[in-house]
């Protein structure tokens, strides 16, 4: 017998990575407090219900913190905002949270706007086009540069190492491209608010007491986190987003007709689809109970967003794509509790604007490639379209009346 026959099977295969949907669902009925294993052969306890799953996440015996290694680290953005727990994570969280408030982001919605339109309008009249690539991550990339205020002539720079970051199949080159990420924000920062603008990184620095409880480092990861943790995340949220109008076209006209049921339309998009189908492992500091199992401490566990997302206890008729759902807004797909996304109303607005914009100018887009035969790329943890090809047709934009979303 081999150690592939006696290892414990894990349910994270190919196909959880096309639909993570169909083996959630079934460990949610049947066994909904499961010990499962990583590809990697690491146990791991997993939870999918609703209701347990959002008391997880604002369970403080269900830390991060624990996970942070104490040595010193190679970059300061090796330890993240998600690496700390409540209170010392709060005073770092509190120097970015009032900044990407939605009150604050409106100021950018022109900016986005144009972002996305520029990117569009280059569509227009190309056979066929990879829409991740022509433009989901660059709108993703350059709009959280606009918000961040860097400046245009670090952003090509910039863009390189992040996509290499993100490239899954580039080795030793990721670890330099972060090493030299770290290495930007580390001179940010050193450099001070300098002319403080009302932009999110010099009104970070400018918020930082030096000689407080945040360290250097900490603000450096913070600036750094804001500029990665949305990148690929909110590109794939894109991608995902627009295969679905695909299949659903009536969306996609009603988008087009009625651009103010573009909030709504995401709402349920986001409930219905992520590229994150866990949060960010938790560790038990006790024995927690979880419904009728105790996880013991010590244990790693594994918050299943997507499993939550889909609970029919909760969303009624889940597997079913409805944009007027009551409850579409009940989704996790930015967690809960402490560390609730930073971006999440900035990944709203994009989403609304790259949607809406899409809508606009292409009603008569086409996918390459038949839905359901996709390619998907990732973890467990990460999961996203390794490509989507589409023919975006006939240019056909038609500015509605009243519209509050045009790009
Ligand atoms: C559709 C796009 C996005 C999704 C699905 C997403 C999802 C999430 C989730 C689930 C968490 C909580 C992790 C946990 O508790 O385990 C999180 C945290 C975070 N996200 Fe996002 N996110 C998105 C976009 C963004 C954007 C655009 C930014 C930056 C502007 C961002 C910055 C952050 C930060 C800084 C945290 C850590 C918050 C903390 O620990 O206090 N995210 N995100």
């Amino acid at each position: 017998m081999t150690e592939e026959d006696v290892r414990p099977r894990t349910p994270f295969d190919r196909a959880f990575l096309a639909d993570p949907h169909p083996s959630l669902a079934r460990y949610r009925e049947e066994c909904p407090v499961a010990h499962v294993v990583t590809p990697a052969g690491r146990p791991m306890w997993m939870i999918t219900r609703d209701a347990d799953v959002r008391a997880a996440f604002t369970d403080p015996r269900l830390a991060l913190g624990t996970a942070t290694p104490r040595r010193p680290q190679r970059r300061a953005l090796n330890v993240t905002l998600v690496d700390h727990d409540p209170p010392h994570h709060t005073r770092i969280r509190r120097l970015a949270a009032p900044l990407l408030t939605p009150r604050r982001l409106e100021a950018y919605r022109p900016a986005i706007r144009a972002i996305a339109a520029e990117l569009l309008d280059r569509l227009g009249g190309r056979g066929e086009v990879e829409l991740l690539s022509a433009f989901a991550y660059p709108f993703s990339f350059q709009v959280i540069c606009e918000v961040l205020a860097v400046p245009a002539a670090d952003r090509p720079e910039l863009y390189d190492w992040i996509a290499t970051v993100f490239d899954r199949t580039r080795g030793e080159a990721r670890a330099t491209a972060l090493d030299r990420i770290d290495a930007y924000f580390q001179d940010v920062v050193g450099r001070g608010p300098g002319e403080p603008g009302d932009d999110v990184l010099s009104s970070i620095v400018a918020a930082w007491d030096p000689g407080g409880e945040v360290a250097r480092d900490e603000v450096v990861s913070l600036c750094a986190m804001l500029l990665m943790a949305g990148y690929e995340s909110t590109a794939q949220m894109i991608g995902m987003s627009v295969a679905e109008l695909l299949r659903h076209r009536e969306i996609l006209a009603a988008l087009r007709a009625d651009p103010a049921l573009a909030p709504r339309a995401v709402e349920e998009l986001l409930r219905y689809h992520t590229p994150g189908p866990f949060g960010t492992v938790r560790t038990t500091t006790e024995d927690v109970r979880v419904g009728g199992t105790v996880i013991p401490a010590g244990s790693r566990v594994l918050l299943s967003i997507s499993a939550a997302n889909r609970d029919p206890a909760r969303h009624d008729r889940p597997d079913l794509l409805d944009v007027d759902r009551s409850t579409a807004a009940g989704h996790l797909t930015f967690g809960m509790g402490p560390h609730y996304c930073l971006g999440a109303p900035l990944a709203r607005l994009e989403l609304t604007v790259a949607l809406t914009g899409i809508a606009r100018r292409f009603p008569r887009m086409t996918p390459v490639t038949p839905l359901d035969r996709l390619s998907w790329q990732g973890n467990h943890l990460n999961r996203g379209l390794a490509e989507l090809l589409v023919r975006p047709g006939p240019y056909e934009e038609t500015p509605a009346p009243g519209d509050t979303e045009a790009t």
